[in-house]
């Protein structure tokens, strides 16, 4: 039986768009560049799901411990709910919602949906995230790499072996 989501956001978020001491952030999300005025104390994640509607990010514990938050910023995976929106200004982010090729999956997509590597669902766009990271940081060689270098995405659920077979997978293809 697939377990249920964890709670979302412990406390409301500071992204609020109108008051004093805001700060301007360029961003270019997915390719696409946007501008906003944001809290100097939002997170990227917040920012990202409440500000920009990207939602395949996902807010598990919200204190960097599970990784379902995982985006790219300029090319390095960084936890979005320890990351400040203001400290990444000019950065180029990749979410879950860029990794495909308008209507092709991104080969790690596929590999997950062949193996089944999905848990509950939940953390699964963090863990593709993470994935396709370590594949190209050339960090996924054998099982035990990839193992380790996937270590900061956790759930609850089983299904891990599976993951493993889908980064096995995907790394024919992408290299
Ligand atoms: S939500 Fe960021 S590490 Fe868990």
């Amino acid at each position: 039986m697939a377990a249920a989501a964890p709670a979302a956001a412990q406390s409301p978020a500071p992204t609020a768009t109108q008051g004093e001491n805001l700060v301007t952030v360029g961003l270019r999300v997915n390719g696409e560049r946007t501008r906003l005025e944001t809290d100097p104390r939002a997170t990227l994640l917040d920012t990202l799901r409440e500000r920009l509607r990207l939602t395949g990010t996902k807010k598990g514990c919200d204190r960097g411990q599970c990784g379902a938050c995982t985006v790219r910023v300029d090319g390095r995976r960084v936890l979005s709910c320890l990351t400040l929106a203001a400290s990444v200004d000019g950065a180029e982010i990749t979410t879950i919602e860029g990794l495909a090729d308008s209507e092709k999956l991104h080969p790690m997509q596929q590999a997950f949906i062949d193996h089944d590597g999905f848990q509950c669902g939940f953390r699964t766009s963090g863990q593709i995230m993470s994935a396709v990271a370590l594949v190209q940081e050339g960090r996924a060689g054998s099982d035990e790499e990839i193992r380790e270098n996937m270590s900061g995405n956790i759930c609850r659920c089983s299904a891990y072996p599976f993951i493993v077979d889908a980064v096995k997978d995907a790394r024919a293809v992408m290299s």
